[in-house]
Order: C-alpha cells, then structure tokens, then sequence
C-alpha cells in the first residue's frame, strides 16, 4: 500500500461574493489532521471549462488533474434544491478519469446544509462509476455558521463528520489505488 495519495478538492461555486473559498479554507485546513493525502486544489471559478464539451479552455488542464488524482472531495452550495450548474459542466469534462476513485462531500446551504444537492450528485458520481462515501459534512445556515477566524460557531458535529468522512476516504483511496495498479478497471 502506498503511504499517501492524491486528493483533489473542486470548489463549486462560481459565483462573485460566493462563500464557497471560505467553506474550502475551513476544510483544508481541518483535513490535514486527518489524512496523508497530497491535496490539489481546484476552484472552478478559477478555471474555463467550455459548457458545449468540446474541449479547450481549461478543459485538457482540468480533466489531466481528475486523472492525477486518487480521490476527490466537493465544496457544494445548494441552488434551487439542485447543485450549481458549473459544477456540472465540470463533472462532464473528464470521463474515465473519474473512474474507480473515491469522492466525499463538503456541503453547505440553508437549513437543509445542502443535502439535496448532495443527493442529486451522487447520482451523477454513480454513473461515473465513483463511489460516493456515506458521511457528508453538511453545514446548515453557513452564512451564520463562521466566526471571523473562519471557524464553525458550532463545530462539535460537523467536524466529527469531516474526520469520519476523510476516515472513509482514506480507506477507499488507498484501496482503490492498489487495486486499479493491479487490475486496470475496465469494466
Ligand atoms: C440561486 C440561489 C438558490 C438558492 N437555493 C437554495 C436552496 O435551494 N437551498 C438552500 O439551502 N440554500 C439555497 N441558496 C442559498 C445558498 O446555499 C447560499 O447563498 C450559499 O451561500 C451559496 O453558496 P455560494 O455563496 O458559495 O455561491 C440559494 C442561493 C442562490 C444564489
């Protein structure tokens, strides 16, 4: 088993006065207490990925960076009880790049913490073939839920889910990793 892996973590939030980045900082730096995982991160508003699919921009440069990567985590507000549309576009660019890699998710919103759009998402990963771990950091309210540290007010159950969640990451990414050196996944 190799001693660490690749973890891109995609920002997916695109918008002007988003509070995506913050979300992304608080989690970065809480993850690294539980993980050996090299992270990339990729924030979509930073990137030009052309929403007709047909390659260019920062298409070619994105989709090599899902590739390099042995696991993911996504940053996701919640719109309209779905996830943003960006986001989507993003999903669509690679293709088998995605593939037998394992992706958490960090998600915020409302009262629901985005849980809807967590739930639409997994069924996009599905047919990606990305298994999707069970533990969501869900943080509802998030316009209210940082102080000005950048700190969850309440942090007691949502940074139980983040260590239980990256727990869960470690052990998929790890093993996937080992098992796609050993058998490519072409299923
Ligand atoms: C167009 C739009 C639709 C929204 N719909 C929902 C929603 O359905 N459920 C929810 O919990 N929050 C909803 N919100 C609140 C967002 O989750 C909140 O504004 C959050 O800050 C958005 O993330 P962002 O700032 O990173 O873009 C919506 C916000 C916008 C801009």
């Amino acid at each position: 088993m190799r001693d660490s892996y690749s973890l891109a973590v995609i920002t997916g939030s695109v918008r002007a006065d988003r509070i995506g980045p913050r979300v992304t900082r608080w989690f970065l730096r809480h993850l690294d207490r539980h993980t050996d995982a090299v992270v990339d991160h990729l924030d979509l508003a930073e990137l030009d990925l052309p929403g007709d699919l047909a390659g260019g921009g920062d298409a070619e440069r994105f989709t090599k960076r899902v590739d390099q990567a042995d696991g993911f985590v996504v940053v996701t507000p919640e719109y309209n009880h779905g996830y943003p549309g960006p986001l989507k576009t993003a999903i669509d660019t690679p293709y088998e790049q995605w593939r037998a890699k394992p992706l958490g998710f960090v998600s915020y919103g409302g009262a629901s913490g985005g849980l809807r759009a967590v739930e639409q998402l997994r069924t996009v990963f599905a047919e990606l073939h990305v298994p999707t771990m069970r533990t969501n950091v869900l943080i509802p309210n998030v316009h209210d839920a940082f102080d000005d540290d950048g700190e969850l007010r309440d942090p007691g159950p949502v940074e139980a889910a983040l260590a239980e969640m990256v727990r869960q990451l470690n052990w998929w990414a790890h093993t996937l990793a080992a098992a796609r050196a050993d058998r490519p996944y072409d299923c």
